[in-house]
């Protein structure tokens, strides 16, 4: 529904702007009656714009038709309905034309955190300077100087835009994260932190480890069970890689070897609240282990639950090929499900489509299993997209009711019983299914990939049914709310509000389709600066037409509120939010692990176009650097 009125809208500000641009040029020379007609025609592709405008402003509220109402009524409608009111109107036309390409720009760009009313102001009244000198001096100069003027003063206008944008955008070759001063501190008068080398922050070096582990990481031809090869990049040549089963509070030393032929490689801890100098983000909290290289993480699972580590180097390539793995923290006092088991759903790079799979099983896979056997299916979604509308990475389970006990790692309270649902999972993101076993078959189906999936039964035997599915997985209303050390009615020490929204931009020097925080892609998105005890409140608002899997490192944080309503069931903690698109949420965290945290869209093709952001402490210094010059590519 968002997507389809914002296109509808921003085709109607093209069409405006191909209806008033060649009249500007004609006005003159036509007769009253056609222009007269033509005005009509310009009234009336603006008056569908602002109907398009209305509906997102009454359905998806303020925060979405902010700028189109701001922008688009004064600095487009407005000269347009003066245009057709007054008998001399040249000037009113030409200038309606030069805003009717102010809102063809601003339909078809990156959205900021605020309308930009006084920039869109400017170039209009910038425009009316242009007009005004131009109706003074047009009389004593021939048609042709004219023309030809116009169209110099076009093309050297569009190419140095086109230069400025494209060299502003290119990526450093060395770039360090700063973490300035407060960047939001209004009247903060406290005193400056003390400035702390991020490598002092890590985990315990002393004490014997409770597990140890070595990933080693290598380039592996694998096949997947249909029998579709896959040139992957392997923890201990398997994929997914191994399976790391700690228990609640244990000492975790990890090994990390890189033996791939080129590229570098890092282990990142997702959904564990790591020291910062343990949580492998290249490029900010150590450099990429080159090949033939090693590294040594060394943190506490003080957390119970369901986590991924993956590779935080170029990871919408190293990521997609296989290097990933589960990494679950048993409660230390409760006994594990009779049958537990993690489901990693994965999109294999195999030709050119992805290849949905369950690890690395794309054909259906059948276990025996018990009745009454308790039943723990720990999903993990670690493709690289997330499409609400039953595609790549929603799920299903037919065959019994289930309860959704964990999200994200974290217990949900008192989950209720589920059936014919959709369960859309966020990159990254993961959901614990717990169930008793039926007596008959329990299928869990990837929507994506029909007649696949995993299927349970009493014999090993049987044959899925397809899902019939009523209604979707809403965690804001699931579970009995229980107390939370904040909520919205807190006071929060700072506030930040995110906007993701997609247009035509610059990245990296070339001109793309771009999705941006703020109007801003890595390393230009503003860094949100805290401080050790902060309660932080952020606002996330997708106005894309993508869905933003967002991904804050080191914390966990509460969400508050869904598309303007509290969150009525279990407290609802996650590392990991999809914002589909038309949606925002409110979410809360205390700043309570020092460090520079990436915080970005794990849809890894988003992050790796500059779908980045960082959350930083205040005097936080890192030494490592990323850019083409230095081997660290963060995302
Ligand atoms: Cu799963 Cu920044 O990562
Ligand atoms: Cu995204």
């Amino acid at each position: 529904m968002f997507v389809t009125i914002d296109i509808v809208s921003a085709v109607l500000s093209a069409l405006a702007f191909l209806v008033w641009m060649p009249l500007a040029f004609l006005v003159e020379r036509l007769s009253r009656r056609t222009v007269h007609w033509w005005l009509t025609a310009g009234l009336a592709s603006l008056a569908a714009k602002s109907v398009a405008t209305v509906m997102l402003l009454v359905t998806f509220g303020w925060r979405f038709a902010a700028d189109q109402v701001l922008i688009e009524i004064p600095f487009v409608l407005l000269p347009a309905v003066i245009a057709c009111l007054r008998s001399d109107r040249v000037m009113v036309v030409r200038l309606t034309a030069a805003a009717s390409l102010l809102g063809f720009f601003h339909a078809f760009t990156v959205k900021a955190e605020t309308p930009n009313v006084f920039g869109y102001g400017a170039m209009l009244f910038l425009a009316f300077l242009i007009l005004r000198a131009w109706a003074i001096a047009s009389p004593r100069v021939s048609r042709v100087v004219r023309m030809s003027a116009f169209v110099l003063a076009a093309v050297v206008l569009a190419a140095s835009g086109f230069a400025y944008g494209s060299f502003t955008s290119r990526w450093p070759k060395r770039h360090t994260m700063a973490a300035a001063g407060p960047s939001h501190g209004h009247g903060d008068r406290r005193t400056a932190a003390p400035s702390v080398d991020l490598t002092t922050l890590h985990g315990p070096r002393t004490g014997i480890p409770d597990r140890t582990f070595t990933l080693t990481a290598a380039e592996t031809a694998i096949k997947l069970t249909s029998g579709a090869p896959v040139a992957a990049w392997t923890f201990n040549a398997q994929v997914p890689g191994p399976e790391l089963r700690v228990k609640q509070g244990d000492l975790v030393e990890v090994t990390l070897v890189n033996r791939l032929p080129k590229e570098g490689v890092t282990l990142h801890w997702h959904g564990l609240d790591v020291p910062n100098a343990e949580d492998g983000v290249a490029g900010l909290t150590q450099d990429a282990v080159r090949p033939g290289g090693t590294h040594i993480y060394r943190f506490r699972a003080d957390r119970a639950g369901t986590y991924w580590y993956h590779t935080h180097q170029a990871s919408s390539t190293a990521v997609v090929r296989g290097l990933f793995g589960a990494i679950v923290v048993e409660r230390a006092e409760q006994a594990r499900e009779e049958f537990d088991t993690v489901v990693m759903s994965h999109a294999w790079p195999v030709g050119d489509e992805p290849r949905p799979a369950f690890g690395a099983a794309d054909t259906l896979t059948r276990k025996a299993v018990q009745p009454g056997t308790a039943v723990r299916l720990r999903l993990v979604n670690t493709g690289n997209n997330t499409v609400s509308d039953a595609e790549a990475t929603t799920f299903a389970l037919t065959g019994t009711p289930y309860r959704v006990a964990a999200i994200d790692g974290g217990e949900v309270r008192e989950p209720g019983e589920l059936r014919n649902l959709r369960l859309s999972l966020a990159t990254g993101g993961r959901y614990d299914l717990t169930f008793t076993m039926p007596n008959g078959p329990v299928y869990l189906a990837d929507l994506a990939a029909p007649g696949k999936g995993l299927l349970l039964s009493p014999d090993g035997t049987g044959t899925p049914e397809t899902p019939v599915l009523s209604g979707d997985f809403d965690p804001a209303q699931y579970g009995r709310p229980a107390p939370t050390p904040f909520d919205a009615s807190s006071r929060f020490d700072r506030q930040f509000t995110i906007v993701a929204s997609d247009g035509v931009g610059f990245v990296d020097g070339s001109l793309d389709l771009i999705q941006a925080f703020n109007g801003r892609l890595y390393p230009d998105v503003p860094m949100q600066m805290v401080r050790k005890g902060d309660l932080v409140k952020m606002t996330l608002i997708n106005r894309s037409r993508d869905n933003h899997p967002m991904h804050l490192h080191g914390h966990h944080a509460l969400v508050m509120s869904a598309n303007g309503r509290a969150v009525t069931g279990s407290p609802w903690w996650i590392d990991t939010l999809d914002l589909p698109p038309g949606t925002w949420f409110e979410i809360g965290f205390r700043a309570d692990n020092p460090g520079l945290w990436m915080d970005h869209c794990h849809n890894l093709d988003h992050a790796a176009a500059g779908m980045l952001m960082h959350l930083g402490y205040e005097g936080v210094t890192t030494p490592f650097e990323s850019g083409s010059a230095t081997g660290n590519m963060p995302e």
